[in-house]
């Protein structure tokens, strides 16, 4: 019997148990050290709420936009890599769970499931996450099948040129579909709920890849991938080339620092994300909550800013929030609720993340969403 959920944490425990090793340690890692991993999350715990009493509480709203598209919250799903290997057909049943709650489910290029196994099998709308690859060729076809699948969204990631270590997939040979070595086998065969899901999918590699990038057939590995298929040399002409290409609504992801902020500013985008990559990339950067004020304060004017990285509660949204996200992206606390309970356990996530930034929100003195600002923290502790 599943235990009873009441946070993130109790859904990570459940997906730690039930999700083979190789791919829970992919979502649950940072690079090197992971010491920006730890920070994005710790980083929250010392700024603090004001609390207000005596305001009337009723008829609360958390109804916002992220980049012009309605939200029900301001709370988007980030995209992740490999995430049909959490659970299978994990990016469909995610984005289903995303749907039916009114936020947007990003799916990522290194996803299992294509751009067009989730058009088919999701009624709403997705937004689509583009990684920058040497084939220009498959980037334009690529684009193609996001525009043929209707993506309000193009988000474009810009930290992930090269790729950052993360010792434990090494250690566990991370491949997709899983490489057959002893150790595997035996994790995996004790994932039975797991093992069933995989065996009822033909999607276990990565499809959005294999079979429509130019000799690209039988890619398995993250590092493969990387070191084949990512364009080490993209740069801000690129961005402006993709920007047109696209031509529909685009927001660039992995902003951290405040001169980039302005580029990106100038380039008249729909958001920047500031955005560490989860502390997959860049060991030793601030984490992002850290990097938010200073970009808010430098460009928040003119360009619309979200945020990733660390949160785990609706109370790190609400700081986000405080502190000028427009919006902010979960990519943890959805997998967890993915490996943990399926499409179930990604609308629980959702559930536990609106709760607890409603409750906290009016504990705070706010009403509406759309009033939170930096005058809900308490000074000196941000
Ligand atoms: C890919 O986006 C990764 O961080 O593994």
């Amino acid at each position: 019997m599943a235990p009873t959920i009441t946070c993130i944490e109790d859904l990570r425990r459940l997906a730690q148990r039930r999700v083979p090793r190789m791919f829970y340690d992919y979502a649950d890692s940072g690079s090197w050290t992971e010491e920006t991993y730890r920070a994005n999350e710790s980083d929250f715990v010392p700024i603090k709420f004001r609390q207000r009493v005596a305001v009337n509480m009723e008829q609360r709203t958390l109804a916002s936009t992220m980049a012009g598209e309605a939200v029900s919250m301001p709370v988007a799903i980030a995209p992740t890599g490999l995430t049909g290997l959490q659970r299978a057909d994990g990016e469909i049943l995610a984005a289903r769970a995303a749907g039916k709650f009114g936020i947007p489910f990003t799916l990522s290029t290194m996803s299992i499931c294509s751009i067009e196994d989730v058009a088919e099998n999701v009624d709403q709308p997705f937004w689509f996450q583009l990684y920058v690859m040497r084939d220009r060729d498959f980037i334009a076809k690529l684009l193609d099948r996001a525009k043929a699948a209707q993506c309000p969204v193009l988000v474009l990631t810009l930290d992930l040129q090269i790729m950052g270590q993360r010792h434990k997939d090494i250690i566990n040979g991370l491949s997709a579909p899983p490489r057959v070595t002893l150790a595997n086998m035996f994790n995996m065969a004790s994932k039975t709920r797991w093992g069933l899901g995989m065996l009822g999918t033909k999607r276990r590699g990565f499809r959005n890849v294999v079979g429509h990038a130019k000799g690209v057939d039988g890619m398995t590995s993250l590092s493969e991938w990387s070191a084949s298929q990512l364009d080490p040399t993209l740069d801000w002409d690129d961005v402006k080339r993709l920007r047109d290409n696209w031509g529909g609504k685009i927001v660039l992801k992995g902003i951290m620092d405040p001169a980039d902020a302005e580029i990106a500013a100038g380039l008249g985008v729909d958001g920047i994300i500031v955005s560490n990559h989860g502390g997959r990339q860049l060991d030793g950067a601030p984490s992002s909550i850290e990097a938010l004020k200073p970009i808010v304060d430098a460009v928040g004017g003119r360009v619309e800013v979200h945020m990733d990285g660390g949160i785990r509660s609706g109370q790190d949204v609400l700081k986000a929030i405080a502190l000028g996200a427009k919006g902010v992206y979960i990519g943890r606390p959805y997998l967890y609720g993915l490996g943990a309970l399926g499409e179930a356990g990604v609308t629980k996530c959702l559930e536990i993340i609106r709760k607890e930034l409603d409750v906290s929100m009016a504990l705070c003195g706010k009403r509406d969403i759309a009033e939170v600002d930096r005058s809900i923290l308490v000074p000196g502790t941000f």
